[in-house]
């Protein structure tokens, strides 16, 4: 349908992509109490609207710890740059200067289920549309990871977005676009939760306790001289390619010509 053109009355997009769509959206879809999910549960406490409450989990689902991860790792690959990069990049996120995105989980401390199914569906893609180049750096990275003590000791193992921002790279979907595409599949499970927080006469209105364990006096510190801790970057550039729609047409072209 993204592709469709008012001339194509019979375009149908390439089945593998439609299934690869069809398993990242079930794979994306609402599960347990995420971030987002806490926050809408959170909104629908106060008995905001329903369209303020999922803005409310859409923000949540954006940073790149949760759903803003997918785009994050595809920055990350870009600014590795190429396979040669790697040993530098391990030794930034080992002094703490880089994080290794789409790596570790809140809850899946093993290993994330969704990832392998994700690597799956990224070589069935690849097979369509070509091998999106940013892969074998994904693919020497993970590799490298998955070795090192640093890694190892923590738990960290690819989560299900370490692969889901190369594959829609691949398809041509704007990067910017990728955290829209995690929160599709997650709009149904968020306005589950919004109802059933209605619903629910137990429910109040969401208010943790505090116990302050924090500084008891502080000196005051100039703004500038105070250590900058998030490197908030937008300038994105809006990449466009045919590729996805030309494999449909090209798939399409060639059923039509094996039923001749
Ligand atoms: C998902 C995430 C927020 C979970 O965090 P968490 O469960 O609170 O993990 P912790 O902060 O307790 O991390 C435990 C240790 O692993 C390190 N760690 C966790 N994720 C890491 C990562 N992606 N890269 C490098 N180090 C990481 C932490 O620095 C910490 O090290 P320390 O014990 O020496 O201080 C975190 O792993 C992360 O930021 N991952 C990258 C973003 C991402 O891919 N998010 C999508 C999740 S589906």
């Amino acid at each position: 349908m993204m592709d469709a053109e008012t001339t194509d009355s019979d375009y149908r997009p390439h089945p593998k992509i439609v299934n690869a769509l069809d398993t990242l959206f079930v794979l994306h879809a609402e599960h347990e109490l995420n971030c987002s999910t806490a926050a809408i549960r959170h909104m629908a406490s106060a008995q905001s609207d329903v369209y303020s409450s999922l803005a409310g989990a859409v923000t949540a689902l954006y940073g790149p710890r949760h759903g803003g991860a997918n785009e994050a790792v595809l920055r990350m690959l870009e600014d590795i740059g190429s396979v040669d990069g790697i040993p530098q990049f391990i030794k930034d996120v080992k002094n703490r200067k880089k994080v290794l995105m789409g790596f570790g989980h809140r809850v899946y401390k093993n290993y994330d289920p969704r990832a392998k199914i994700v690597r799956t569906i990224a070589e069935e893609v690849f097979s369509i549309v070509g091998k999106e180049p940013l892969v074998d750096i994904a693919m020497e990275l993970e590799k490298i990871a998955l070795t090192d003590e640093y890694f190892v000791k923590r738990k960290l193992y690819p989560n299900v977005d370490f692969y889901s921002g190369v594959i829609y790279k691949a398809l041509g979907i704007p990067t910017e676009m990728f955290t829209i595409l995690f929160a599709l599949p997650r709009l149904a499970g968020w306005l589950a939760h919004w109802y059933e927080f209605l619903d629910d006469p137990h429910n109040k209105i969401v208010r943790p306790r505090q116990i302050y364990k924090g500084y008891k006096r502080r000196n005051f510190e100039q703004m500038d001289q105070r250590q900058r801790r998030v490197d908030q970057d937008l300038n994105y550039e809006i990449a466009v390619t045919e590729v996805r729609r030309e494999a449909s047409l090209d798939h399409a072209r060639a059923a039509r010509r094996s039923q001749r």
